[in-house]
């Protein structure tokens, strides 16, 4: 266990680089396992998301080798699919549901643990498992345990009553392989998704449309290895640009597509923060600079493009000493609100009427004893310490180094004064 000591006050300044997308690493490395050799995978976070999911598919079989450059190879063909995903291993990585759809269209089996709940919702999977059964399988749940067979999957028209990042990836996976065209309506826009399409044509696959509401997947019988780099991770930006803005910093961040972060541009400079795009010649950056009180805005959370949920909890941090009331709903996810109490512990003003929080600025934040209870909570957390007036410890960093790559590193060299404790 550790914790985070933070003396905020200080403004962030200088230059950050953003690393690669947690949440499309997490569907690409599971997506090599479609393949019947070896992929290279390149540009990935340095992450615990990411090393639990390698341990996953060591423990099914797989060869994993990092390499020094932040990639890695993957050979997926010592992998059992009889080898099952057990609980233990779901509860410890949720983004492992996405062995459902990779198994399934590699060998025609899975047993998978059905992953809780968590922090932030019930988190249900019925539109995967929807989709798996539209494909052809056989889908049967008993004893909190998932397991799918299907001797041949056959494409089919399936439409997503929600909006779902995770089921559009995981049929996208399975109907890959799925003999026949696959139609997926209503499906999820994300970056990560189009970046899981990118990869999987980059394996032979033949994917239309990804990036809009109607995704086309002929299925091949065979997909082939492939080197893939990651595309840059849009919240861990987004999070630098609120923490930016929030301690009236200046900071350039770099490595980005600008494209992935209108929303939060656009709402940052809706609260009187300057954000300007550019590129140096090689990388496309973003420079965020505050230098006044910012003004309330109003946050309601849809599918991208929309502003996203994990956006949510960093960005109520910086409102909390925004000029006036801002209303933030939180349109996806039913409990994503565990942070405000931390939050009200530094002196915010939060009230919470079901899936709306109304936040009445008040002039400076406080130093506590906080405490993350999930991952983006963790980062919004650390937002109002960098904020706050005198010392907080922020506690259950573990959820923090599940999300965000060498963030005591990063937030020191834009001045921080932040330190990792072990308890
Ligand atoms: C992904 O979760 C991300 N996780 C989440 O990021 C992100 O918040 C979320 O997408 C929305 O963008 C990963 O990519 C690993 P959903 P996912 O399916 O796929 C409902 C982070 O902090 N739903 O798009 O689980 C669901 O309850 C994490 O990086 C169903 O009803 O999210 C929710 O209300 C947190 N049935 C809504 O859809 C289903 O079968 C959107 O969930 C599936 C989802």
């Amino acid at each position: 266990m550790a914790h985070y000591v933070v003396n905020g006050g200080k403004r962030l300044e200088g230059v950050v680089t953003i690393g690669g997308a947690k949440n499309a690493a997490l569907p690409i490395i599971t997506a090599a396992v479609l393949a019947g050799e070896r992929c290279r995978i390149e540009n990935l976070p340095a992450i615990d998301d990411v090393k639990i999911l390698c341990k996953i598919l060591q423990k099914m079989g797989a060869s994993v080798e990092f390499t020094p450059d932040g990639g890695m190879n993957l050979d997926p063909r010592g992998i059992d699919p009889h080898r099952g995903v057990t609980f233990d291993m779901v509860s410890s990585l949720r983004a492992s549901y996405y062995l459902l759809g990779a198994l399934l269209g590699r060998y025609g089996y899975v047993e998978l643990a059905q992953p809780g709940g968590c922090s932030i919702g019930q988190r249900p999977m019925d539109l995967h498992i929807k989709g798996m059964r539209a494909l052809g399988a056989e889908v049967s749940m008993s004893r909190g345990k998932i397991t799918a067979k299907a001797d041949k999957l056959v494409g089919s028209d399936i439409y997503l009553d929600v909006v779902s990042v995770g089921a559009t990836i995981n049929i996208m996976l399975a109907a890959a392989r799925a003999e026949g065209q696959t139609i997926i309506s209503n499906a999820a826009k994300e970056p990560h998704v189009v970046d899981v399409a990118n990869f999987l044509n980059m394996m032979g696959a033949s994917i239309k449309g990804a990036g809009t509401d109607v995704i086309r997947i002929n299925g091949r019988q065979k997909l082939r290895g492939c080197t893939y780099a990651i595309i840059p991770d849009q919240i861990e930006a987004g999070t630098y640009m609120i923490a930016a803005a929030a301690t009236g910093g200046d900071v350039i961040i770099s490595n980005v597509i600008p494209t992935h972060l209108e929303a939060i541009s656009a709402k940052l400079m809706e609260s009187g923060v300057r954000v300007v795009e550019g590129d140096d010649g090689k990388e496309f950056f973003i420079r965020v600079t505050a230098d006044t009180r910012l003004r309330a805005v109003n946050i309601r959370t849809i599918p991208y493009p929309g502003f996203p949920t994990d956006l949510q909890q960093p960005m109520m941090a910086l409102l909390t000493t925004a000029k006036g009331n801002s209303f933030i709903v939180e349109n996806i996810f039913e409990d994503r609100f565990n942070h405000v109490a931390e939050l009200e512990r530094m002196g915010a003003n939060i009230k919470l009427n079901g899936r709306t929080a109304i936040v009445e600025g008040v002039e400076q934040l406080y130093g506590a004893p906080i405490y993350a209870s999930d991952l983006r909570a963790g980062a919004a957390l650390i937002i109002a310490a960098l904020m706050a007036d005198g010392e907080s410890e922020v506690h259950n960093i573990r959820y923090i180094d599940r999300g965000y790559e060498h963030l005591q590193e990063k937030l020191r060299a834009l001045g921080a004064d932040i330190v990792r404790v072990e308890d």
